[in-house]
């Protein structure tokens, strides 16, 4: 069934546990999440982007959501819009059928320039007004993803900043978090404490501190109602760099966010969790694989059953981290 990420986040804080919400463009992505949720009685947050409603088309899009409803009906499902960059878009994704969507008013409308407070306050407001006459849930955000290390938001495509970002863009502040909750009525806020978009996050090793912990529990003990959400939290699975470089992909050597960084984050006030590049990598690496041990195959459903079971491996793994699972 279709719930609002309200009601879900509300029992996670409850139960203090945290939900992955996997990015979904197609079938085979769709597939995965919910054979994992069934197999791990998890609840699910999925979430599509301009560019998945651009791919699939946002009826398909529609249809591949609730139709994992139709067929997992004991899954509870959110259908989540993920980072909105106007008003306007957020309403159409809620007349398309979402039950929460995210207004990213911490970028303007290009998803490119760091906006003032004023704006994304304005903005969000508007978004929450329209969003809870509705009954749907809004994720805010405040601060600018990027990283610590060199001030960039990583993404080339997608939603990012462009240029230089300062040490204060980078960290949401906590006062700031308290003022803009309090004034838009967000359901959830998405905030900036070291992580950035895509499979390029961090060049060395992670050493154990790669997320500003302080600053999570400093934005939670000012606002401990409030559900956060990390953006950038794919781990970049080295076993899955290995097997596509292995069959002839060309990934330079980089890493991300370690499941054990997000479980921490996740003790502290730390709820959604987005993950979209971890599939995309499983899901190149078993397809590289597949085709280049298969060389007559020609169906792309034996290779696309091998991306499905990979990205599923990785899903279930992430239920089972973040406590998601037996909560269904
Ligand atoms: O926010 C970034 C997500 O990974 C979505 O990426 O805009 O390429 O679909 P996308
Ligand atoms: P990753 O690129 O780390 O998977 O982050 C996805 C995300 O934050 C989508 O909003
Ligand atoms: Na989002
Ligand atoms: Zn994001």
């Amino acid at each position: 069934a279709l719930i609002s990420m309200r009601q879900l986040l509300d029992h996670a804080a409850e139960h203090g546990y945290g939900v992955p919400a996997f990015n979904v463009n197609n079938l085979e992505q769709m597939r995965a999440i919910m054979e994992a949720a069934d197999k791990t009685n998890s609840p699910v947050i999925v979430q599509g982007s301009a560019g998945a409603r651009k791919y699939a088309g946002a009826p398909f899009l529609r249809h591949l959501i609730l139709a994992a409803t139709e067929e997992f009906p004991h899954i509870p499902v959110v259908m989540h819009q993920d980072h909105g960059t106007s008003p306007a878009i957020c309403q159409r994704s809620i007349q398309l059928g979402f039950s929460s969507v995210m207004m990213d008013g911490s970028l303007r409308e290009d998803g490119k320039t760091p906006a003032s407070y004023e704006y994304n306050l304005e903005v969000t407001k508007k978004a929450v007004e329209m969003a809870h006459a509705c009954g749907v849930s809004v994720e805010g955000e405040l601060g600018c993803l990027g990283s610590l290390e060199t001030g960039e938001a990583g993404e080339e495509d997608g939603v990012g900043a462009e240029g230089k970002l300062s040490h204060d863009q980078l960290l949401t502040d906590p006062d700031e978090a308290a003022d803009f909750v309090k004034q838009t009525q967000v359901d959830a806020l998405a905030i900036a404490i070291g992580t950035s978009h895509g499979a390029y996050k961090f060049s060395r090793p992670p050493t154990g501190d790669i997320l500003a912990i302080e600053r999570i529990k400093a934005i939670h003990n000012r606002i401990p109602d409030t559900h956060l959400v990390m953006h950038g939290s794919s781990s970049v699975p080295q076993d899955w760099l290995a097997i596509i470089n292995e069959f002839g992909g060309e990934i330079p050597e980089t890493y991300g966010v370690p499941v054990e960084e997000i479980v921490e984050g996740i003790k502290y006030g730390v709820r959604k969790v987005n993950i979209d590049t971890d599939l995309r990598l499983a899901s190149t690496g078993a397809i590289r694989r597949h085709l280049a041990q298969n060389t007559s195959n020609f169906d792309p459903r034996k290779y696309f059953a091998e991306a499905t079971k990979a990205m599923t491996e990785i899903c279930i793994a992430r239920y089972e981290s973040f406590g998601t699972a037996g909560n269904a």
